[in-house]
């Protein structure tokens, strides 16, 4: 099943070169947004490799992880909290900066996200450079939740995302180098 489901990913991925920015490959994963079954396998897949039981919430990191976070919420009836780029919560936040793999970025959540100790299910489609995904991490525990997983649909291999995030879960459909 694993391997199905990395085929599956890896067929509805395209390579989109010099965006946003020069020497950047883009992986976009809008073909698989769009392919109604594909998604609907992609989101059991990672229901399934985490276990209903093990979240209380999913929270989708913008703007691809909220695609994901949605469905997953409505699959399993949990809600979903965003984690958003700075400036677009309308409340008090938490807000961590990091590097990214083209630039500097800013994310955040409410204060008050995950009161009461929630188990938060983190998702995303692409895992880079891990910055976003650490930073997220952080964020969910300082919003008062625990970090019961995090899942993205592609690991970019040749990137140290998985060395930033080292002690921490990671699940990857497909790991691409
Ligand atoms: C992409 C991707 C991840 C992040 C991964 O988002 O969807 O969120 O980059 O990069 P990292 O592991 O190097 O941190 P992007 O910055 O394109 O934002 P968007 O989803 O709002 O377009």
């Amino acid at each position: 099943i694993d391997a199905a489901l990395a085929d599956l990913v890896a067929s509805r991925v395209l390579d989109v070169p010099d965006f946003p920015k020069p020497g950047i490959v883009f992986k976009d994963l809008m073909p698989l947004f769009a392919d109604g079954d594909v998604f609907r396998q992609v989101i059991d897949g990672i229901v399934a490799y985490h276990g209903r039981e093990s979240f209380d919430v999913v929270a989708g990191i913008e703007a691809r992880g909220f695609v994901l976070a949605a469905a997953i919420a409505y699959a399993t009836g949990v809600g979903v909290v965003p984690v958003r780029k700075a400036g677009k919560l309308p409340r008090a936040t938490h807000a961590v900066s990091y590097d990214l793999e083209y630039g500097q970025a800013t994310l955040e959540v409410h204060t008050d996200a995950f009161a009461g100790g929630q188990r938060v299910l983190v998702v995303d489609d692409v895992l880079a450079t891990g910055g976003t995904a650490a930073a997220t991490l952080d964020l969910v525990e300082r919003a008062g939740g625990t970090v019961a997983g995090l899942s993205v649909l592609m690991e970019l291999g040749f990137l140290p995302g998985r060395e930033r995030l080292a002690g921490r879960p990671v699940h990857a459909l497909l790991t691409v180098q």
